[in-house]
């Protein structure tokens, strides 16, 4: 039986395993490295670990193209190390949770494998085949990682299956029982592992109402068919009902383009148990061609996350992921005020409404890449990005790569993790690691080097997980917006016997603020003054 306050209490710590700790030394992170680092994360206070893919994959995504949904890639481990992460968590009060990709899978499925081997095997029907019109394509729809989303089928006249990611991302076709039967054996499968609950990949396009051709758009052209459909909502009910309301676990989408009224359809009868939202991470990109950088200020990440704490009765709030640039290069400041920035953004997240997920690294205040080229590329995404500016803006490769290094480039957030100074920062014993390192971790921003130091950013995240750990107003309290100065996060947090002031300065400017509050649950690095707030000053004021 599901107890929702279980995954409301807990903060959640996503892990992304190619990078986190690599205990054999090859060039990957591994399940094994994850286990020998539980206990940091249960000094750090998080109770939830959420893993990026860690199946059978062919890379083309990094793990988000699945080629067997039963199968551990040997390159993480085995089935057995999986299994005893999962025992060796719950010795130490910490829950797994996986991340289900079930809008499409590898092109090297064998689902997808057979559809291609015989057209009138079962298989066909799990994806999306359709014959072009005329020369064209099915539809006109695109791929989110550019182009069309149609890709012909070898050795098929006029015949071609849909991907909305890559051309290896075929999509799996939900109008067919058979497809839904699937999921819920994997979602059974995991459960009765021991997981609690699943993070779900773009879970609001799962399916597609019908292959009509969509408005015009650069972006996302087709998605008025494709996302948050009415039987996505029917198809998630029945994961809940048939399988997770009968294990205590939990689901989180990933739900692109979401709308407080869409979002409050996904929580009201429990399809999903919370989601994320992404009006705040575009804040500092163009939201018609993100390659293009947008000055930040802090009045845009603050609006669209103070509009969403009370749009929707539970949400899952984050600065970073795996598909984020980090957010004290974004929304700090790397220079002058580095660890009074880290601080603030600390304080801001940890002190807002929802369950608060935080991503590996983010803790010790690593930092987007220094001096990469196009030549140290790895994400798909920022390859493909590349390849339509120089098409359609007709811009060199190198021009490209600049801007997408700025705004969309994914490898910022996948570096090997940094645990101390030695050798590519402990993350392994010397072997070339698969993504460069961020040559950072021998200046101090490392786990070693900041456990040592008392006004590290980690000692901060430590303390203000412990503060929220341990005090229900921060977790479960009312939001309330308080008026301020546009760039400063000001607001209430109130339970019944207590209320909570928080006021986070997100510039490198001083500003004036006026407080009488006294008392003092956490602020960083600065002295008080009631009637200013310094560069990236933030305070949590216990008022009642
Ligand atoms: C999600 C994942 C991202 C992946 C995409 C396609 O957005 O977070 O990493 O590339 O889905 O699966």
């Amino acid at each position: 039986m599901k107890d929702n306050r279980r995954f409301k209490n807990k903060i959640i710590y996503q892990i992304y395993p190619m990078s986190f700790c690599d205990s054999n030394n090859d060039g990957y992170g591994d399940i094994n490295g994850i286990i020998s680092k539980l206990d940091y994360l249960k000094d750090l206070g998080v109770g939830i670990l959420w893993l990026s893919p860690i199946y059978l994959s062919d890379f083309k995504d990094n793990g988000y193209d699945i080629i067997d949904y039963y199968k551990i890639h040997p390159i993480f481990g085995t089935m057995e190390d999986f299994e005893n992460l999962i025992k060796e968590a719950d010795k130490r009060d910490i829950k797994i949770v996986m991340d289900l990709v079930i809008n499409h899978t590898s092109t090297n499925h064998i689902w997808f494998k057979e559809a291609l081997k015989d057209k009138n095997s079962k298989y066909r029907n799990y994806y999306y085949f359709r014959e072009g019109k005329g020369k064209n394509p099915p539809n006109n729809w695109n791929s989110s990682f550019s182009g069309s989303c149609w890709e012909k089928v070898p050795g098929e006249d006029n015949m071609y299956y849909l991907h909305l990611y890559t051309i290896e991302q075929a999509d799996l076709n939900y109008h067919n029982e058979e497809v839904i039967e699937e999921v819920k054996n994997i979602l059974k499968f995991y459960l009765d592992k021991g997981v609690y609950g699943f993070r779900c990949d773009v879970i609001n396009q799962i399916y597609k109402t019908s292959l009509e051709n969509g408005k015009f758009r650069f972006f996302n052209c087709g998605k008025e068919h494709y996302e948050s459909q009415p039987m996505n909502h029917v198809i998630l009910k029945r994961f809940q009902d048939e399988v997770l309301s009968k294990y205590d676990a939990f689901l989180v989408g990933e739900t692109s383009n979401i709308t407080p009224e869409i979002g409050n359809e996904f929580l009201k009868n429990g399809e999903l148990d919370m989601f994320f939202e992404f009006d705040h991470s575009m804040c500092d990109m163009n939201s018609f061609v993100p390659i293009f950088k947008k000055k930040f200020k802090a009045k845009n990440l603050i609006n669209p996350i103070f509009k969403w704490q009370n749009a929707v009765p539970w949400i899952g709030v984050y600065l970073e992921n795996h598909d984020q640039r980090r957010s004290v290069t974004r929304y700090g400041n790397e220079d002058k005020y580095y660890k009074e920035s880290a601080k603030a953004l600390c304080i801001f997240l940890l002190s807002l409404k929802g369950t608060i997920f935080i991503y590996q690294g983010e803790e010790i205040g690593m930092l987007d890449l220094k001096g990469n080229t196009i030549e140290d590329l790895d994400d798909c995404l920022a390859k493909s990005a590349i390849d339509s500016a120089h098409k359609l803006l007709k811009i060199s490769r190198k021009r490209a790569f600049n801007l997408v290094n700025k705004t969309v480039n994914r490898d910022h957030a996948r570096t090997p993790f940094q645990w101390n100074s030695k050798e590519n920062a402990g993350f392994n014993r010397g072997h070339k690691t698969w993504l460069m390192m961020n040559s950072n971790y021998t200046q101090g921003v490392n786990v070693e080097d900041e456990l040592n130091d008392p006004n590290s950013i980690l000692n901060f995240y430590k303390e203000m997980i412990k503060l929220r750990n341990e005090n229900d107003t921060l977790k479960f309290g009312k939001f309330i917006k308080v008026k301020s100065n546009k760039n400063v996060a000001k607001f209430i947090r109130e339970s019944e016997d207590e209320t909570l002031l928080i006021v986070v300065n997100l510039t490198a400017k001083g500003v004036k603020d006026n407080r009488e509050e006294k008392e003092v649950l956490l602020a960083n690095d600065y002295e008080i003054n009631t009637k200013t707030l310094k560069p990236y000053q933030g305070i949590i004021y216990k008022i009642k």
